[in-house]
């Protein structure tokens, strides 16, 4: 019988193998560093043509080999797309629970086209979804995507973040993908637009990266986190954000915002921000 021929995926593996090893051998025998982060880590190593070659072999391989693994969308999803059935994952994970909550009214703001308010009406029988965007964005045909099931739970309203909140007293204002647009100046003002609205109680759920103190998570999960504050910062003057960014950004925002904790579901790349409005009456 003839030995069937090592499938593309297992070549690229032996490239990575045999190159790195040439890689390796060189740098551990001129004693020179691993690129790293550190402070003074050589800004080039001078390698020879030789082990160029091997290293940028190893790159090509390596990057054919996660596009082979993934395929073209399931590399866009692994890396952006896919926390809609995230979210849903995590709702029925209880990791955020609406119902503990009380949630009646969940204000998707910023929503688009209302993907994150679907995953959450399909998981709780009774909330109701507003979806806020520009008017621009809430166009006939999010409504039209609806099922007929959801079309009475899920709702779209124009709305521009930087005005004053029009839904008075949900109980969930809920953004994902929103702050890391934005710089501080601006995300505060965002967070205070939504206080005449807000009721004792009141949560604001942000459901984006935080960022891991360094070395806390895997390589991949970090080199992912990093690379998109960095594209925050050429794209939009902004960042992701860390435990303490979170926190400061609500206390500059008001002091009666509350951080409660900041949980990221197992499976899922965002973190829920989870605050209240700790106070004692609703104001107009
Ligand atoms: C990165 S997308 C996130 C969409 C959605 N939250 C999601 O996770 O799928 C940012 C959204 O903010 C909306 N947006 C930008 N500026 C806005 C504003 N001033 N008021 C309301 N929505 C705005 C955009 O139209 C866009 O839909």
């Amino acid at each position: 019988m003839e030995e069937s021929s090592p499938s593309r995926i297992s070549r690229l593996a032996s490239v990575i193998q045999i190159n790195t090893a040439k890689y390796d051998r060189y740098v551990i025998s001129q004693g020179l560093p691993s690129p790293s982060f550190d402070i003074n880590t050589p800004f080039k190593l001078n390698l020879p043509e030789e082990i160029v070659q091997a290293r940028d072999a190893v790159l090509e391989a390596n990057s054919e080999l996660q596009a082979l693994l993934l395929g073209p969308l399931g590399h866009l999803q692994h890396q952006t797309l896919d926390h809609g059935r995230r979210l849903r994952a995590s709702s029925r994970s209880e990791a955020i629970s609406w119902d503990a909550i009380g949630a009646k009214t969940f204000v998707d703001v910023g929503g688009s086209h209302g993907s994150a308010s679907i995953a959450v009406a399909e998981h709780s029988a009774t909330i109701q979804c507003i979806v806020q965007d520009l008017p621009e964005v809430i166009t006939e045909a999010s409504r039209a995507a609806l099922s007929a099931e959801l079309e009475h739970r899920v709702t779209f309203l124009a709305h521009n973040f930087f005005a004053e909140q029009p839904v008075k007293g949900a109980e969930v204002y809920y953004f994902r993908w929103i702050f890391h647009d934005w710089s501080a100046k601006y995300c505060i003002k965002i967070l205070q637009c939504l206080i005449p609205a807000l009721k004792p109680g009141a949560r604001v759920i942000i459901n984006e990266f935080t960022l891991p103190p360094p070395g806390l998570v895997s390589n991949y999960h970090e080199w992912l986190v990093r690379a998109f504050d960095l594209g925050m910062l050429e794209l939009f003057n902004s960042k992701e954000r860390d435990a303490d960014d979170w926190s400061h950004l609500f206390q500059q925002a008001d002091a009666r915002f509350r951080i409660l904790g900041i949980l990221r579901p197992s499976r899922s790349k965002l973190s829920f921000i989870e605050a209240v409005w700790e106070a004692d009456q609703m104001f107009d």
